[in-house]
């Protein structure tokens, strides 16, 4: 029996892949600090789908959560084939006087759990000669964004790494992918603390994203670009150099921020 590991799932992108992934049959076991939204989602799940779900209550941002995480799956005997590492949040702001506690916590769930989860997750994989791994980055990351300049960073970051190493996984057929959203309909703006409209026409949902990967993992590329809009941002963006990005980017932010 093996089981699909999803980071995140207790809302928004990770809540949508677990709806999904169940009811395509995946045993799954859910992570994140919320349990009871954790809790409900798996006893709905098991009885909708007769599938087994588990969750695990945990603060992927605190040193060592990574292999605290590992070690439970494995006391549980749970074989992980396909990780999904999606917990993230941002912020934005003037980088100066952002709280720096906030931008670290952000670099240790978004950086240093996706590293150290795929690294002690790969282990069994490779033995196995099989697994998957998604690691959920974003269209931010394609660029430098002033006023949101770790959150981006973070996201340049997983898509390079995923991107390498799912290139030195290939000859032990383990799958992996980064899948790069833009602006999509979660509570991912409200947990950051961005003030913004949070849902404008044409925006993406949590479940296109799902989609979006679930069908990028049939094919063989390194990174998917989730919606056709993203998709031609990012294009027009690789022809332009990162200092103009960075100009037009913070024009409409600097007022906001500095005074
Ligand atoms: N929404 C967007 O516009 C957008 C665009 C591009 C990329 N992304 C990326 O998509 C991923 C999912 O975000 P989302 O949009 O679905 O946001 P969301 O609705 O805010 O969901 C974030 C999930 O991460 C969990 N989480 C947050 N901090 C955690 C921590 N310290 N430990 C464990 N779990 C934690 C949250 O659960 P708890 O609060 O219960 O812990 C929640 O389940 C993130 O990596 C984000 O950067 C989002």
């Amino acid at each position: 029996m093996t089981y699909t590991l999803i980071t995140g799932a207790s809302g928004g992108i990770g809540e949508a892949f677990a709806r999904r992934l169940a009811s395509d049959g995946h045993d799954l076991v859910l992570v994140a600090r919320s349990a009871e939204k954790l809790e409900a989602l798996c006893s709905e799940l098991q009885s909708s789908y007769s599938i087994d779900a588990r969750y695990i209550e945990l603060d992927l941002s605190t040193p060592d959560a990574d292999k605290e995480l590992f070690e439970k799956t494995e006391q549980l005997d749970l074989n992980i084939s396909f990780l999904i590492n999606n917990a993230g949040f941002g912020s934005q702001g003037d980088f100066a006087v952002l709280p720096i506690e906030k931008e670290l916590e952000m670099i240790r769930l978004n950086i240093s759990a996706l590293v150290g989860l795929s690294h002690l997750y790969l282990e069994k994989m490779r033995e196995r000669r099989s697994g998957t791994i998604v690691n959920i980055s974003s269209a931010a990351g394609f660029q430098p964004v002033p006023f949101m300049a770790t959150y981006a960073a973070t996201k340049a970051f997983v898509t390079s790494f995923t991107e390498a190493i799912s290139e030195e996984n290939r000859p032990f057929g383990i799958r992996i992918l980064a899948v790069c959203p833009g602006s999509t309909e979660t509570n991912f703006f409200k947990a950051s603390g961005i003030d913004r409209a949070t849902t404008f026409k044409g925006q993406q949902t949590a479940e296109d994203v799902v989609e979006t990967t679930l069908k990028a993992l049939k094919g063989g590329r390194a990174k998917v670009i989730s919606g056709w809009a993203n998709y031609a941002v990012a294009s027009a963006v690789n022809f332009m150099p990162n200092a103009l990005i960075s100009k037009i980017v913070s024009r409409g932010l600097r007022s906001r921020y500095q005074k």
